[in-house]
């Protein structure tokens, strides 16, 4: 069911929440990629020509309740004011007074941004009195986060029936277009390619994705926890023992459901995480890893991923392949990003790493859709209905 459009909300003379995700990285107190701000603009644009004085949040990191003045928002504010070129008011808080007193100084018709929702602990707890102050100062509620739609808190959930209107946002309406199409019919064979450091925050969603896809590849750290479970060598490489059962149960329902469950046959592996690390390719099963660590697939598996990508019709690829912050690890994750760009299909890229790497590969323009959202747009295509669109009202019917 389509949800209510930011297009048809009444927005003049009115404050509008606008729940954005501009959890971003950071680097020496700057936004170090501002993607996701970028992509939020055309709503705050659009609000701001129909008259909205504009209340913007947003989490940034995982602080969990506490307040970390590392992950405050005020760079954030200042790209955001350059890329408006508008003043943007920083409220030093989410909720309360100094939230009202930055909404004033802004005026009618500005920009606030307020401070990161996770320094509250009722946001992630989707508490009803953190929501209900969230909503106090304002009238409208949009959401254009795609990439927090999977969470259920506070700014995404608990918010929605407390204000007088609500909808969804340009980017969160596009976001479900594209993924939505995909998900209706995938061309096959679709292929999912699954990096990253670990499997605790990928299992449901690989559970839900082995139910749609015809091959399943899997790279990054967390095919070590998978590695661990067959009983192969893993040297120091991250294993979550937690998840060695759950990684044998994925095996088995892909054996189920005929899907070709893809690990790697070689990897590079190093002393340790740095640059001039001594390091050499094995087979996985090949003992002389030592303690030494798993840092990215190797040239047999790099093959191996890219017939399989290049095969496929659909594909879709979140995380990376190695420690590819580090170029001699990053070969693994730069062929994936190739092979990706040279499919003749449809192809989905989310997760921050995975467009970092798109767009270190120089191919960016060759992908079909590039999410903002990570595990979001994986939620998704594995089938599940998002919280934070499943809170807005559903559009009018004409
Ligand atoms: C993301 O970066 O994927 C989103 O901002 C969600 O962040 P979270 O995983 O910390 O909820």
């Amino acid at each position: 069911m389509p949800k209510r459009s930011i297009r048809d909300l009444d927005l003049a003379g009115r404050r509008v929440f606008v729940r954005v995700d501009f959890n971003v990285p950071l680097a020496d107190g700057a936004v170090a990629d501002d993607t996701r701000i970028r992509a939020a603009l055309p709503t705050l644009r659009l609000a701001l020509e129909r008259g909205a004085t504009l209340v913007l949040a947003s989490h940034l990191g995982r602080p969990k309740g506490t307040v970390k003045p590392a992950l405050g928002l005020a760079p954030v504010g200042a790209r955001l004011a350059e890329l408006l070129a508008r003043p943007v008011t920083l409220a030093a808080d989410a909720i309360g007074a100094e939230a009202r007193r930055a909404i004033e100084k802004a005026g009618a018709g500005g920009v606030t941004l307020l401070e990161n929702l996770r320094f509250h602990a009722g946001e992630e707890r989707n508490d009803p009195d953190f929501a209900r102050e969230l909503a106090a100062p304002v009238d409208v509620y949009v959401n254009d986060a795609f990439g927090a739609a999977h969470r259920a808190h506070a700014s995404t959930a608990g918010i929605v029936p407390l204000v007088a209107d609500a909808g969804a946002g340009l980017l969160l309406a596009s976001e479900l277009e594209h993924l939505g199409a995909l998900l209706a019919s995938p061309a096959r064979p679709f292929t999912a390619v699954l990096g990253g450091a670990k499997v605790s925050g990928k299992l449901e969603v690989i559970e839900t994705l082995l139910g749609r896809v015809d091959a399943l590849l899997v790279g990054g750290a967390m095919a070590y926890t998978f590695f661990k479970a067959r009983g192969l060598p893993v040297g120091g490489s991250l294993v979550e023992p937690d998840l060695l059962d759950a990684t044998r149960r994925v095996e088995q329902a892909a054996a189920e459901r005929g899907v070709r469950l893809v690990l790697p046959a070689d990897h590079v592996v190093a002393d340790r995480l740095d640059a001039d690390a001594a390091h050499e390719e094995l087979a996985v099963d090949d003992p002389a890893i030592g303690t030494r660590i798993g840092v990215d697939i190797g040239a047999r598996t790099r093959r191996a991923f890219a017939a399989a990508i290049g095969g496929s019709r659909t594909v879709v690829w979140n995380g990376p392949l190695g420690v590819f912050e580090i170029g001699a690890f990053g070969a693994g994750t730069m062929a994936v990003a190739h092979a990706v760009a040279d499919c003749a299909g449809t192809t989905v890229i989310g997760g921050g790493d995975s467009v970092a790497a798109v767009a270190r590969a120089g191919v960016s323009d060759r992908i079909t859709h590039i999410s903002t959202g990570g595990g979001a747009s994986l939620e998704f295509l594995g089938g599940r209905t998002l919280p934070g669109v499943a809170a807005l009202p559903d559009a009018a019917h004409p």
